[in-house]
């Protein structure tokens, strides 16, 4: 199949509303500025007020950003997303979120930064509080839907791979864990901060596991942190190999770094290098290759847009476009993100049990 016939069958635009409402941000720390103003902006998404508990911070990035309104106090902010109908994308510590959304009003849209709490307990009380809310709410898993994630799904849905047995994700690289100071003080690190995306996008091709095997391990020179590097695997029965591989210490070279998605089916494979996680914050770029059972060999197909920040387009337009009909299949909504955190907390249990003993008795 040549990449113009393949252009019938992805398209990676993100699905926008049609009236879309104004944006109100509760947190206004490096994800928003980084990710979540310019993929608003690029999607025309209005951002009318801001809140942080920086008061300072939060005036700063209305300013530069062109946000009407900033405020000093919560109570206010959500006073005036209410008065706006605006959807409430909340970007705080995870521990922070429960605290805040019951503070919503009913009914509202709320689109929550991941993880969904620190623990599956704190989940749960998300998750209620959503549903006694009536909140329409999402979870900002957004890698299902960074562009090379949507054409690779819509390759499969085709019918392209066959049937899919193998998914492995792996990434060995040196991550600058300072640039985020409060993961300092987390028990739970590397699964529930940086592996979630993976698993959240495991679960999107694949659909939910039956039981995991994991280990989640510190590295000798970030003894600090809890966790950095994590072996997964996500059980889907005798078939279906699903494997997520983790190292952020490796400090031996940027390009010896390595970072890709791989899916194999039955008749083909889709291999995606993800660059922003390479010699991060740096990057490097995205490469999307596949193999077909057409004689054809490996291709690249040119995709245009990335994780960071165009991903962040589809959980809001998505969020809005369910807000608008009670209907459409959300991609990221609070119950589907749900179970990505049942496998993340199954994952600490299965790390915690530890594993089979080897006897070496006779
Ligand atoms: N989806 C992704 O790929 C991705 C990437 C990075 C971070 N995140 C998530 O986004 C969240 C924020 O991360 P960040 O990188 O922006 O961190 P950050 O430290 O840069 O910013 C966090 C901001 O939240 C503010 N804050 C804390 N508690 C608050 C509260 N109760 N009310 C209002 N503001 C509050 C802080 O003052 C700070 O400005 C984290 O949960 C993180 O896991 C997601």
């Amino acid at each position: 199949m040549t990449n113009t016939e393949l252009s019938s069958i992805v398209n990676t635009d993100p699905e926008k509303p049609a009236n879309p409402r104004p944006i109100v941000s509760i947190g206004t720390g490096g994800i928003v500025t980084d990710a979540h103003l310019p993929a608003y902006r690029m999607a025309g998404y209005k951002v009318a007020g801001c809140f942080d508990l920086n008061g300072a911070k939060a005036a700063q990035v209305a300013k530069d950003w062109g946000i009407e309104r900033s405020f000093d106090k919560l109570d206010e902010l959500i006073a005036f997303g209410e008065e706006q109908g605006a959807i409430f994308d909340v970007a705080v510590p995870a521990s922070e979120i429960a605290g805040i959304i019951r503070q919503l009003p009913e009914k509202s849209g709320v689109l929550i930064q991941k993880p969904m709490g620190e623990s599956i307990g704190e989940a749960q009380t998300i998750l209620k509080t959503c549903r006694d809310k009536k909140l329409t709410a999402g979870i900002n898993f957004q890698l299902r839907r960074a562009p090379f994630m949507v054409a690779a799904k819509q390759m499969i849905d085709a019918g392209l791979l066959g049937d899919i047995h193998d998914v492995e994700m792996r990434v060995v690289c040196q991550t600058p864990w300072n640039l985020w100071s409060f993961l300092f003080e987390k028990e739970r690190m590397e699964v529930n901060y940086h592996s979630i995306h993976y698993i959240d996008a495991v679960r999107f091709f694949l659909g939910d596991p039956q039981a995991v095997y994991s280990k989640t391990m510190k590295h000798p020179k970030m003894m600090e942190l809890a966790q950095t590097r994590s072996a997964i695997i996500m059980d889907y029965g005798d078939v279906v190999r699903a494997n997520i591989s983790t190292n952020h210490g490796h400090d031996y070279a940027p390009d010896e770094q390595e970072c890709f998605f791989k899916i194999e089916g039955t008749k083909g494979a889709i291999k995606i290098q993800i660059g922003v996680i390479l010699n991060y914050p740096k990057g490097s770029v995205d490469k999307f290759r596949y193999v077909l059972d057409d004689g054809k060999g490996w291709q690249e197909l040119d995709i245009s847009g990335s994780w960071f920040p165009e991903a962040f387009m589809g959980p809001m337009g998505g969020l809005q476009k369910k807000m608008e009909d009670p209907d459409y299949a959300f991609a990221n909504s609070i119950e589907d993100a749900y179970k990505t955190m049942c496998v993340v907390e199954a994952c600490y249990g299965s790390s915690a049990n530890g594993a089979t003993k080897v006897d070496y008795g006779f």
